[in-house]
């Protein structure tokens, strides 16, 4: 399978053997990591991160992964790097590529990392865009796995405001054979472009995809119930969006109307109570920090068959 050297930038340009087998070397290098078993076999490689926005989990857990591969990362903000002073993306692409082995970047605008991509000429991964976030759904991905045993014929509903993760989860997730709901209000649904790209994976895979515009509905059959923040990093916050996402609040009356072993997902942050109740993501359903210690090894999956 050609791996080496290519964009990890949306899951659409994947198909699911490509996908496994990332899904295999993060799992693989799972047990490695836990067994103690040396894997550095990203010796003497650098990846540079770029984040024009906040990051906690991609940021440690790049880092953190790059390091147990047997590399290193550099940290890089617009502020104290001269793209806070204009330097183009382009530009920045080229050098980087210069000293670095691969970039992961964080932007707000899809098109920017897609530009980084363009320029570089070391791969490029990215870590969430105003549009998706492919790096996150690896690791959901990875979790379900270890929960079910499976993804091929599992019922995910995602529930909320649609943004780049769930984009994410309907690529991905219809890619690995998973039927796809998402629970939404008026206002708020996936946009046309992107049901648009689930619909022609679903002809390829067999799939479902299902919007509706009410939660009960979306999480009835559900194996996993996904859920995030009602506002998305450069979104505004409203009086009038958090009033009709209120309704989609992830808690135990709607836990209670999926599969009785459903398990209940989020990529963090959480805003506590709001999005998800509090004593739903602390309960026995949920496996929020399996998939957030999950990110370290699918990360270090892709980076161990990009590089
Ligand atoms: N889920 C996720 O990407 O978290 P961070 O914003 O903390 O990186
Ligand atoms: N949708 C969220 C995901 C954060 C990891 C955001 O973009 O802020």
């Amino acid at each position: 399978m050609g791996f080496k050297g290519r964009n990890f930038v949306d899951l659409a340009d994947f198909n699911r053997d490509e996908l496994r087998a990332i899904l295999d070397k993060a799992h693989e290098l799972k047990r490695k990591q836990r067994n103690g078993e040396p894997h550095e076999i990203l010796k003497g490689k650098s990846l540079a991160m770029i984040f024009m926005k906040s990051s906690t989990r991609t940021r440690v857990s790049f880092e953190v992964g790059m390091t147990q591969l047997g590399g290193h990362a550099l940290y890089l903000q617009p502020s104290g790097t001269q793209l806070g002073r204009g330097e183009t993306i382009a530009d920045t692409a080229k050098v980087l590529s210069r000293y670095c082995d691969v970039i992961m970047a964080r932007v707000f605008g899809h098109s920017e990392v897609v530009e980084l991509a363009e320029h570089a000429t070391v791969p490029v991964i990215n870590g969430l865009s105003d549009f998706n976030h492919p790096c996150q759904i690896m690791a959901d991905m990875m979790t379900i796995e270890e929960h079910k045993g499976k993804l091929e014929g599992l019922k995910i509903a995602y529930v909320g405001d649609s943004n780049n993760v769930s984009n994410s989860i309907m690529q991905g997730c219809t890619i690995m054979g998973m039927d796809v709901s998402i629970g939404s209000p008026k206002g708020y649904t996936p946009s046309e472009e992107i049901i648009k790209k689930a619909d022609s994976l679903n002809k390829t895979h067999q799939t479902t995809l299902e919007i509706v515009n009410d939660p009960a509905a979306a999480v009835k059959g559900a194996d996993v119930i996904y859920t995030d923040t009602f506002f998305s990093m450069g979104q505004e916050k409203s009086k009038e969006k958090e009033d009709a996402l209120m309704p989609f609040q992830v808690n135990r009356t709607l836990v209670g109307k999926a599969n009785d072993n459903v398990i209940v997902m989020h990529c963090l942050p959480a805003h506590r109570d709001e999005e998800i109740e509090s004593v739903v993501m602390d309960g026995k359903h949920s496996v929020v920090f399996d998939q957030a210690e999950n990110r370290l090894h699918a990360q270090k999956g892709i980076m161990a068959l990009i590089v």
